[in-house]
Formats: C-alpha cells, sequence, structure tokens
C-alpha cells in the first residue's frame, strides 16, 4: 500500500493515527534538529516533521537529502502541530515520521510549482506536466472534468445517446480549413480531420438515434486567439423531429442546470435578440450585456450641419461611457489613439461631455451648438457626467469598431465581472455571408441550415437578406455554443449547394453520401454544438481557454512541450506517396 490517505486529508480528529502518504516534496525547511517537509499532492499539503529527539537517526539523515519534487513515502503518526496554520485544511496537525523512502529524485524544475510561479508561458507549456502540479492549473482541470461530468449526466437524462464518430473523415463544411491526414494505402489521397462531427450527427438522425450527443475533438486549422486552439472539443448535439423552439428549450435548460450546479446561479429565461437588433445595439453578433452603453444611432441628428466627416458617413454612431465627462484631455486622447490603433482601424472620434452644470462640451463645437449635443445625448442615452464616444463610417467597419470601444471601457471601468452571468440567444442569423475575397455568398454557419421558410423566396432577388434557422448562445460576451435547424430535403440542399457554387458534380463528390440519405426517410431535425473549453474557460471566470486544457497549443499551433508538429523522415514519406519539394 502506497498511502493510506491523502495529503489534504488529515485533520485534528485523526490524530495519534498511524498513516502513510506519498507526494512530491514541495519544500523543506532544515533547522539543524528539525527538519519540515511539505507533502504536496493532488488534495493539498501536510507537513511532515522530522525530529531528531523521535525521529531515528538514519532517518532524519535521508530526510536531509530530500530535494523539490521529490517523489516520497512516509509513515508515521498524526500530531498535533505547534504553530497551526489557518491557510490550509491541514493546518492544525503534521506527520511524526518514522520511516522515509525515497520513491523517486528529481532535479531542479525550471520554476516554482507554487500558485504565483516565476515560470514564463513558454517555460510553463514546455514543461506543462509541472505546470499541472500548480494549483490554479490542476483545478481548472479538477473544474473541467466537473463541468464535463454534468453535461453528461444532464443530456443522457433527457434521454441523449453519446455516439462517437469518426475521426479520420472527409472535409465537413464549417468553413476553416482542413488538418489533412496522407492516407499510406491510398496513394495521393487524404483523410481530412473533422471541423466537426456535423454530416455524421445528421446522419444519426437519418439512423433514427433520435437524441445524440458527443463530447467530442474537432480539429480547424484556423489563426488562434484567446478563444480558439486549433484542437478543441465540442458538446455536440443533435436532435430529430424539433422545431428551433424545441431546440433552445432543451439547450437553456442544460445552460440553466450547469450555471447553477457549477456557480450556483438562477437565471430567469435567457433573453433572445435577432442578429439584426445584436449588430445594430451592440455593433457585435455576441454582445456581453452585463452592462449597458448601448449603441446609439445619430446619422438623422448629426447630417444637418457642415461637418462634412459625419455628412458622408453611412453610420454616425456613440455610446455613453458612465463618468467618462471627467476624463482629462490627455485621457480621451489616449482613448482617440485607441481606436486608431491598426487592430480597431477608426479615422478618429468625435466626443461629447456631458457636464455636472448640465451643458455640453463637444469636439465638434464648432458645428453642433448645445440642442444638437442634447439630442445627441437623448439618442445614446448619456446622463450627466458621462462621455459619448461617436466613431462615423462605413456601417460594418464603424460598428465593429465601437463594438471594440465598448468592451475596452467596459473592461477598463470594471463593468464585466467574471461572477455575474448573462447568456443570450441571439436567433435569425442572416442565411449567407458575402465574401469580399471570392465575390460570392457563403454559407454563414453551414451548407445544411434551413431558411426561413417565408423568406425563400429572397433567395433570388436579396440574398444577403434571407434568414436562417440559425442560432447562437452567447455567454459574457462569448459565442459559446451554435446551431441551426438543417434542411432535410434533397431538393433545398440541392438548391442550396446550387447557390453556393457548387455544381451538381462537386456537390455529389463532396456530400453525395448526405444527399443519398435523404432519400431514405430523413426526419426533420437540428442541433447545436457548444464550445466546452469556452464553456469551461468562462464559468471558470475567465477567457483563456489555454488555461483550461492540459496540453494547449501556442499561438502558432505549436505544442512546445513535445515539439510538434515536426518533420518526418523520409522512409516515412516515402510510405506515404509524399515527396517534398522543399
Ligand atoms: P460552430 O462552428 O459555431 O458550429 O462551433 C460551435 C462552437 O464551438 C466553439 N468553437 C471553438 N472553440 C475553440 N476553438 C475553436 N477554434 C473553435 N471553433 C469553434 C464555439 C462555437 O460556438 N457543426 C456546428 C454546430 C451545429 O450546427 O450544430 C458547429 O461546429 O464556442
Amino acid at each position: 500500500m502506497y498511502r493510506s490517505h491523502s495529503c489534504g486529508e488529515l485533520r485534528a480528529s485523526h490524530m495519534n493515527t498511524e498513516v502513510t502518504l506519498a507526494g512530491w516534496v514541495q519544500k523543506t525547511r532544515d533547522k539543524g534538529f528539525i527538519i519540515w517537509v511539505d507533502l504536496r499532492d493532488r488534495y493539498g499539503i501536510t507537513q511532515l516533521i522530522f525530529d531528531a529527539e523521535r525521529t531515528p537517526a538514519q532517518v532524519v539523515e535521508k530526510a536531509k537529502t530530500l530535494g523539490r519534487e521529490f517523489v516520497i513515502q512516509v509513515k508515521g503518526h498524526v500530531i498535533e502541530r505547534e504553530s497551526k496554520n489557518t491557510n490550509i485544511p491541514t493546518g492544525d496537525i503534521e506527520i511524526l515520521v518514522t520511516e522515509l523512502t525515497i520513491l523517486n529524485e528529481a532535479i531542479v524544475p525550471p520554476f516554482t510549482i507554487e500558485n504565483e510561479t516565476d515560470g514564463g508561458e513558454d517555460l510553463r507549456m514546455k514543461y506543462r506536466y509541472l505546470d499541472i502540479r500548480r494549483n490554479p492549473v490542476k483545478n481548472n482541470l479538477i473544474f473541467r472534468h466537473q463541468v464535463t461530468m454534468q453535461v453528461r449526466q444532464y443530456l443522457s437524462d433527457k434521454n441523449f445517446i453519446e455516439v462517437e464518430t469518426p475521426y479520420l473523415i472527409k472535409s465537413t463544411p464549417e468553413g476553416a480549413r482542413d488538418f489533412v491526414v496522407p492516407s499510406r494505402m491510398n496513394e495521393g489521397q487524404f483523410y481530412a480531420l473533422p471541423q466537426s462531427p456535423q454530416t455524421f450527427k445528421q446522419l444519426l438522425m437519418v439512423g433514427g438515434m433520435d437524441k445524440y450527443f458527443q463530447i467530442v475533438k474537432c480539429f480547424r486549422d484556423e489563426d488562434l486567439r484567446a478563444d480558439r486552439q486549433p484542437e478543441f472539443t465540442q458538446i455536440d448535439c443533435e436532435m430529430a423531429f424539433v422545431t428551433q423552439e424545441d431546440v433552445l428549450t432543451v439547450f437553456e435548460g442544460l445552460t440553466r442546470h450547469l450555471l447553477k450546479e457549477i456557480k450556483n446561479v438562477d437565471c430567469d429565461e435567457f433573453p433572445r435578440i435577432t442578429y439584426a437588433e445584436a449588430m445594430q445595439t451592440y455593433g457585435n453578433d455576441k454582445p456581453d450585456i452585463r452592462f449597458g452603453m448601448k449603441f446609439g444611432e445619430l446619422n438623422k441628428v448629426t447630417q444637418h450641419k457642415d461637418f462634412k466627416v459625419f455628412n458622408d458617413a453611412e453610420l454616425v454612431v456613440g455610446i455613453a461611457v458612465p463618468g467618462g465627462a471627467s476624463y482629462t484631455r490627455k485621457e480621451i486622447d489616449k482613448l482617440i489613439e485607441w481606436v486608431k490603433r491598426p487592430q480597431v482601424g477608426a479615422l478618429g472620434m468625435v466626443y461629447v461631455k456631458c457636464n455636472d452644470d448640465g451643458s455640453y462640451k463637444s469636439s465638434v463645437d464648432k458645428f453642433y451648438n448645445q440642442e444638437d449635443l442634447a439630442q445627441w445625448a437623448k439618442v445614446t442615452k448619456a446622463q450627466t457626467g458621462d462621455l459619448i464616444c461617436i466613431l462615423s463610417g462605413q456601417k460594418n467597419k464603424v460598428r465593429a469598431q465601437l463594438s471594440a470601444l465598448r468592451m475596452e471601457l467596459a473592461d477598463r471601468l470594471g463593468l464585466r465581472n467574471p461572477e455575474e452571468f448573462a447568456p443570450l440567444w441571439v436567433v435569425d442569423f442572416p442565411l449567407l455571408e458575402w465574401d469580399d475575397e471570392t465575390e460570392r455568398y457563403h454559407a454563414m454557419h453551414h451548407p445544411f441550415t434551413s431558411p426561413k421558410p417565408e423568406d425563400i423566396t429572397l433567395l433570388n432577388s436579396k440574398p444577403g437578406e434571407v434568414r436562417a434557422n440559425a442560432y447562437d448562445l452567447v455567454l459574457n460576451g462569448n459565442e459559446i455554443g451554435g446551431g441551426s435547424i438543417r434542411i432535410h430535403d434533397t431538393a433545398t440542399q440541392a438548391l442550396m449547394f446550387d447557390y453556393l457554387g457548387f455544381t451538381p458534380d462537386e456537390a455529389k463528390a463532396q456530400f453525395g453520401f448526405l444527399m443519398d440519405a435523404f432519400q431514405y426517410g430523413a426526419p426533420p431535425h437540428g442541433g447545436i454544438a457548444f464550445g466546452l473549453d469556452r464553456l469551461v474557460a468562462i464559468l471558470g471566470g475567465q477567457e483563456t481557454i489555454r488555461d483550461f486544457i492540459a496540453f494547449p497549443k501556442n499561438n502558432n499551433g505549436r505544442d512546445v512541450m513535445i515539439d510538434a508538429p515536426a518533420a518526418i523522415d523520409n522512409d516515412q514519406l516515402k510510405e506515404l506517396h509524399i515527396q517534398l519539394d522543399l
């Protein structure tokens, strides 16, 4: 038996018990006649005491050789600690050691294994297994496990069946690039790793599975950000014989359950807004609604004077920043610099201070009088003491820029409290999205998403206005899930492929299996996929998903620990029928 108890378990009630513990040496303090060792495992830290008077001499000698992160086993009994440590649950006791076995020695770790470490991100990623010994990382992984267990339990109780779908497949159309795997047995051919199990879950519905879920790895070769990894995990779900309302109800239920079980947060019915409303009010299809600063469109009240910038703009739009009237000139200049950074890309910013005496002071006083500015304050719902920030230009660009400013200011003002949870559904996404690069429409969600029946007639005349039965679940300004009601008949699916520029042959080559399946009695169906990493990170009060993944990739898509991706040797390349032309 390696251990009778864990290092987080022993209390005053265990006094005088004989115990065996095993773990890692966190710290040793050698006072000559007494040595203290902090012994750590997943469950906590227990103090060991080697006492020249009470511990056998050879054991004390051995204890003197212990270094950080040595793996040891000790036998001893629980005694009361002279100076108690109220910071840890085991702080009332210590173990008077009688036997010590060094199970494994350790070289000095490259950073300290403590809550606050001296190791930088790169170093911690290279030695991720040591990083995982630290509480913040360890606790995040345990937290992820708890969320995952709750998800499985909830869905299973609701009659969903977890089914595994293959990883070696053909390209899936989620809009990112595929990771591909060469086939040794099929010269010149490649598998693609799934960007999601989308087509398979639809085939499971044709197969009559009715309610499916899977906690599943997905692979997307796309540029990385704090909330994106090249391999990430979805809670992927699909249901047959459902309307959009049914899907929203079930997965609002799941989200509410998680918020209650994991965070003890009760939520009212989730608000729903349309994509169009979200863009107009927040400039963003994943709005953070924990705070206000809603957009006020100012075209009508700004475009009647000689200010050319506004007169020429497709959109003039502003937000009221609470308390911003007290910003100094320097602070405002800095804010203007901020919106002009290439990452945001605004050309400039007009501002209005709403002074305490009810007057207004703006950067465009030359063009607008007090009545004009009062109108702007009304539209942006600015109060006395606020600062109105106004951007103008091309509609989509300006919305994105003001949205970035809104989020930045909310961060600075501490309005994004990680312990407050504001979920909402964004519904009625457009079916198609214009792509300037390829100069054609693309499916905004994916090509299996069904159009709203009442909008189908617009497909020819105004394709950009056709709405889809598609929805996203947004939590605290993050898209944590997205889904749709699918097309389930061959004719509509063929029409969609045609619209998206697939020739019938191309559609058949890529998705023939799905079109075939639809001919054998496909039920109406729809579903959703949650980004598990994002969901866990946000529930954990953070937005960087890397911190909740055991072995994440860095921003260049590299695993610096195992040093992947890496070259492979010529024999392996040959076997795969690949010739590199470097
Ligand atoms: P979608 O592409 O919206 O939908 O993905 C669903 C959710 O997955 C998460 N997500 C990611 N998380 C981390 N890193 C990434 N690179 C990444 N990409 C996406 C997001 C997103 O909301 N098959 C459809 C779902 C459906 O229609 O049922 C799909 O994959 O949280």
